[in-house]
């Protein structure tokens, strides 16, 4: 089967499809209705959160070519996405579309002419759209170079920053622009878009297995579409949830949910086999630990506050949060010590040469605390 490309393939074409930034879509779209865009953005957050779609949704937006003609235009505030500018913007080849990759030796040449490119009026389109990715990039010249273009910005230009660290751009850049901060997106929606795409490709996947894909993308749509995209090309076009545990080195929520019921237990030989085979299985075990403690501090959370129950539900599975509230009702105040050893082991492990044995000595003191 060909290499999909996921991620390139399900970019959202229009705002209604970008998921988890309900705020910025709301704006943004009322800026296209009203055809009032900014001459300068800022798109900053988390990887793989649709700062990239979304600059190219707003070099969209000004130059379609249906904005004139058509009524529903400005009713939508979305791009037709088939007229021959939102088509060339598509395919990276629109001449007045310019993207820079500010993280590139070219990228940093490109902003010294940028003063000279943008005086020069759009060749085929109403606005001459920059984007400059990876902002943070940007040297003292370059960000020099950009003051100069904001400070008095020619109607036709529209200047759109991406970045992960809004902490580095200038406060000169930053007080001329429109700023939006992108959020890490809640698992349920990751979800709901890799089924969408499991779909539309034929690639069969439990919702166990699409959870442990977001559970690991920790809120990156970019990252869940790749690893989803790395799954299906090693072959066929079923993906389980022992493959992505092995490509990942991360456990599925029920082998973690398994093994704190011998905790809570305080099964020790159950506990240490069940080490032994996450080691031996060539998984994390720092991992395997973070996911244990996250697990232990949920069941415990839920113990003295049932209201946590709503934001738990956001962040797994409703069969998940039911296993886990069951287990919170045999939670003694003995188990916040156990917890407690837990992290302290954590800690040493990331520095241990032998990570297996301050995980193992947790368990045997942690557990020999609660039988008695
Ligand atoms: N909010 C979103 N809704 C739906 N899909 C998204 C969203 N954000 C990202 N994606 C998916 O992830 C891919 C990458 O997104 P994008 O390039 O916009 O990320 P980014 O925020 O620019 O990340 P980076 O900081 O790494 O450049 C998109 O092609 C799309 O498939
Ligand atoms: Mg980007
Ligand atoms: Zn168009």
């Amino acid at each position: 089967m060909p290499h999909l490309a996921i991620y390139r393939k399900y970019r959202p074409a229009t705002f209604e499809d970008l998921l988890g930034q309900e705020t910025i879509v709301k704006i943004l779209k009322e800026e296209a209705k009203q055809d009032r865009l900014s001459h300068a953005y800022i798109f900053s957050g988390p990887r793989g959160t649709g700062k990239t779609t979304s600059a190219r949704l707003i070099a969209k937006i000004a130059n379609c070519e249906k904005r004139a003609s058509d009524q529903k235009f400005r009713e939508k505030g979305e791009p037709c996405n088939d007229c021959a500018t939102c088509r060339a913007i598509d395919e990276g080849k629109a001449l007045d579309v310019i993207e820079i990759d500010g993280a590139s030796n070219r990228g940093v040449d490109e902003i010294r002419n940028l003063k000279e490119s943008i005086r020069t009026s759009p060749s085929a389109s109403r606005f001459k759209v920059y984007i400059i990715d990876e902002a943070h990039m940007l040297t003292k010249d370059a960000w020099n170079a950009l003051l100069k273009t904001l400070e008095e910005p020619p109607a036709y230009v529209v200047i759109i920053l991406a970045t992960t660290e809004i902490e580095k751009v200038p406060a000169t850049i930053s007080s001329r622009a429109q700023k939006f901060y992108f959020k890490l997106v809640p698992r349920e929606k990751i979800v709901q878009k890799l089924a969408r795409i499991a779909k539309e490709e034929d690639v069969k996947i439990s919702p166990e297995a699409l959870d442990l894909i977001a559970d690991y993308a920790e809120g990156s749509f970019r990252d869940s579409e790749s690893l989803l995209d790395q799954m299906v090309s090693f072959g066929d076009k079923t993906v389980d949830v022992e493959e992505i545990e092995k490509a990942v080195g991360k456990i599925s929520f029920d082998k973690i949910d398994a093994f704190a019921e011998m905790l809570v237990k305080g099964d020790v030989s159950g506990a240490l086999a069940f080490v032994a085979e996450v080691a031996d299985g060539g998984f994390n075990l720092s991992q395997f630990l973070r996911d244990v403690i996250q697990h232990l501090r949920r069941i415990l959370v839920l113990r003295v506050s049932p209201q946590m129950e709503e934001i738990f539900k956001k962040e797994m599975m409703a069969e998940h949060l039911a296993k886990l509230i069951a287990q919170s009702k045999n939670l003694k105040p003995a188990h916040i010590a156990l917890l407690k050893t837990l992290i302290n082991a954590y800690g040493e492990m990331r520095y241990s040469q032998f990570p297996r044995i301050p995980l193992e000595v947790a368990i045997v003191e942690g557990l020999e605390k609660i039988k008695s």
